[in-house]
């Protein structure tokens, strides 16, 4: 392990079935004033709205809401949310749903204190808070971004077609806690299900392919890597099987909970392609990330070779016999690919509604990084855009 590093992580989390019973121990840590944070209306058709409020009813809450929160969430509702949050004096921030909703919910948490514009300040500026925070509690919905258990947030402002996360230093942005039962997953529709496993996948291989080094990271990662393909094909065929949603559950938040990035440059420039995407299509996040994938990374193979064959080997168990190489690191994105076909997820960003016309304009919003095996330059960044068209 290469580097210095420091590792804390303060969630706790609660996982399994019957785990939103562990409400009523972390409920009365925080006072009487909780804002119930949801999206769309999805946990007032499974049941989960009317389980929730009965145990803040039961712990004598005063709850304000603030439901609507949409997928991608936008910075006009990070206003109108902070706005509820400081009129009812909030003390603690129930985020009730998916990635959308638990990085809201870390957004008004950091915001509600603030004297500066938000946006400015954590989006634009990257800086971390000066202020109080109010304590963000998760009740998880749909698996991928790994936000139950990190500090990252990505707020999207329509006005300007940025999409940006800032996944925070300090670690009192993270959830203080994080009910994961995997059983509210299984109202997901399919195209959101697969969407999240390739967001999980992605997340991993961000953090693999980085460095030269001998890192316990990247056999970790492996093992996650491994344990997402293997459970995504039973999931993608059976999508009531407990014990494969489970596991996706479970891999989705070591993914992204900064352990597997520990000693690590990481890449994340998929994530910044896709966010370009994203910001102009308003796709589903994991959807942007595969579209974009193959592209980019046949394109950095060259620059990550060595890194490209051991993925080849040690996650889709690419035979070496007779090979250059070159070959057998290609027949790992060949193998990706495949499996990225049984999942069904979109391999175009035609799909998702972009065309040769964006071009310029979504290289103008891609952030260059630097942590990969290659930094792109403008000229790349447009022709891998193209390359997916
Ligand atoms: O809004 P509702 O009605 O709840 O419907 C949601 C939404 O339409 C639905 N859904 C969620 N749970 C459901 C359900 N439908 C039926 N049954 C359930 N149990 O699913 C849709 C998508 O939800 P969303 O929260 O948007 O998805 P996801 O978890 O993928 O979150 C995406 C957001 O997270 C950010 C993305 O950029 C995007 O803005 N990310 C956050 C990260 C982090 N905090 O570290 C990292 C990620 O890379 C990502 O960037
Ligand atoms: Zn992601």
């Amino acid at each position: 392990m290469l580097g210095n590093f420091a590792y804390c992580n303060p969630t706790k989390l609660y996982f399994g079935e019957d785990t939103l019973n562990y409400l009523n121990e972390e409920l009365p840590k925080y006072g009487k004033n909780v804002v119930f944070i949801y999206g769309g209306g999805s946990i007032k058709k499974n049941g989960i709205y009317d389980a929730v409020v009965k145990i803040l009813e039961e712990n004598d809450k005063h709850v304000a809401e603030i439901s609507g929160v949409m997928p991608n969430p936008t910075l006009a509702k990070l206003y109108e949310g902070i706005e509820i949050a400081r009129n009812h004096h909030a003390d603690l921030l129930l985020a009730v749903g998916g990635g959308s909703v638990c990085d809201y919910a870390k957004a008004v948490s950091v915001s509600i204190h603030c004297e500066d514009d938000p946006w400015q300040k954590y989006f634009i500026r990257f800086e971390e808070p000066d202020c109080q925070l109010v304590p963000v509690g998760c009740v998880l919905t749909m698996v991928g971004t790994g936000s139950e258990m990190n500090a990252g947030s990505v707020i999207t402002n329509q006005d300007t077609r940025q999409k940006i996360g800032h996944v925070f230093a300090s670690e009192d942005v993270m959830p203080r806690f994080a009910i994961l039962n995997p059983r509210y997953t299984f109202t997901l529709p399919h195209y959101q299900m697969v969407s999240g496993i390739y967001d999980i996948f992605n997340h991993i291989c961000e953090q693999y392919f980085s460095g030269e080094d001998d890192n316990t990271s990247d056999y970790i990662s492996e093992g996650l890597m491994r344990s997402v393909v293997h459970s995504s094909r039973i999931a993608v065929k059976n999508p009531q099987d407990y014990e494969a949603r489970s596991n996706l559950m479970w891999t989705a938040t070591w993914a992204l909970n900064t352990l597997v990035a520990k000693g690590k440059s990481t890449d994340w420039m998929v994530h910044m392609l896709g966010q370009a995407v994203g910001g102009y299509t308003n796709a589903a996040h994991g959807m942007t990330l595969s579209a974009v994938s193959l592209a980019y990374y046949r394109h950095i193979l060259p620059y990550g070779l060595n890194r490209f064959k051991r993925f080849a080997v040690n996650v889709w168990n690419v035979s070496t016999e007779g090979k250059t190489d070159r070959q057998i690191a290609e027949e790992g994105l060949l193998a990706m690919e495949s499996w990225m076909k049984e999942l069904g997820v979109v391999r175009n960003i035609t799909e998702l509604g972009a065309n040769e016309a964006m071009l310029e304009g979504l290289a103008d919003v891609t952030i260059p990084m630097n942590g990969g095996y290659k930094t792109l330059n403008r000229e790349e960044i447009i022709e891998i855009f193209r390359e997916s068209l």
